[in-house]
């Protein structure tokens, strides 16, 4: 890839967006970053800060990328919140927040950037999750939110057919980062150390897997083991089976 070109990557602070960040930079990409911290880590070159489960925090952050970097020639839609509560002990402001961050962050910054267009093309990589594509206790709100980015952007991926615009997913499996301490539980609180220890690819892994979807032709990406990938294959032929295996699992 040349090296003048320039990714946007929100959730850039730290975990998987800060992975893709040093992954691109290292490739001689010009890196732009947000979160909420007010700093950037180094492997942003230019770092906007912002909210983004708030409207006006994100019709900013798409300004200030314009107006200081320049159109993108790769968005990554991965800023996330992990919720981790039995449904009858799920708030409704929780999960209001859960779904601010995880389906209409995403969808306002595509409508948003695809306003500003201009003729220019659009490319979007939505960062969903392997979780969006069966059911597990305690995660029903985190999981139901990551099914409606999933099918969010199948329908938009429909839509784009024909125009310069693209759009694909990737749904990690477990990535060794800090959500799960991050994960919202039943009081609204970060997991903190009530988090269960959460180990699977490394973060350069999934950068690197990231990159490679996003260079690939093909719209949807899953990033986790052949195992779990056949896994997921018996949930859709035989979900009675897939779930009786899954219950039986410690
Ligand atoms: N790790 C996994 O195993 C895994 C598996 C499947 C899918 N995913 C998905 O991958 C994405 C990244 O996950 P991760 O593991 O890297 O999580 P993480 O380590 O918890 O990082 C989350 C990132 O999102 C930012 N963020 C949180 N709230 C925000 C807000 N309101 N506005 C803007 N930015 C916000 C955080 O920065 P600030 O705190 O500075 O705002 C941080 O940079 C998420 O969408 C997640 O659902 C992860």
């Amino acid at each position: 890839m040349p090296s003048t070109q320039r990714i946007w990557i929100t959730g850039a602070s730290e975990g998987i967006g800060r992975g893709l960040a040093k992954h691109f930079q290292t490739l001689g990409w010009q890196t732009v970053g947000t979160a909420r911290r007010d700093q950037g880590p180094p492997e942003a070159d230019l770092w906007i800060p912002a909210d983004l489960t708030r409207e006006s925090d994100r019709v900013r952050a798409v300004d200030a990328l314009l107006d200081r970097a320049g159109w993108p020639d790769l968005v990554v839609l991965n800023a996330g919140v992990g919720h981790l509560a039995p449904s009858a002990e799920t708030r409704p402001e929780d999960a209001e927040r859960v779904f601010a961050l995880n389906y209409f962050a995403p969808v306002e910054l595509t409508r948003l950037l695809h306003a500003r267009s201009e003729g220019r093309a659009l490319h979007v990589v939505v960062v969903s999750s392997i979780a969006a594509r069966f059911g597990q206790k305690n995660l029903a709100t985190y999981s139901a939110s990551k099914a409606a980015v999933t099918l969010w952007a199948e329908s938009l991926n429909e839509e784009w057919q024909g125009t310069p615009h693209r759009i694909q997913l990737v749904l990690p499996g477990v990535v060794s980062t800090d959500i799960m301490r991050h994960s919202m539980s039943s009081d609204g609180t970060p997991l903190g150390d009530r988090a269960q220890a959460h180990q699977g690819w490394t973060v350069d892994r999934a950068a690197r897997a990231v990159e490679r979807a996003a260079r690939s032709r093909r719209f949807s990406h899953i990033l986790a083991s052949p195992g779990v990938r056949l896994a997921l294959i018996l949930h859709d032929l035989c979900p009675s089976l897939f779930y009786s295996l899954l219950r039986r699992k410690p």
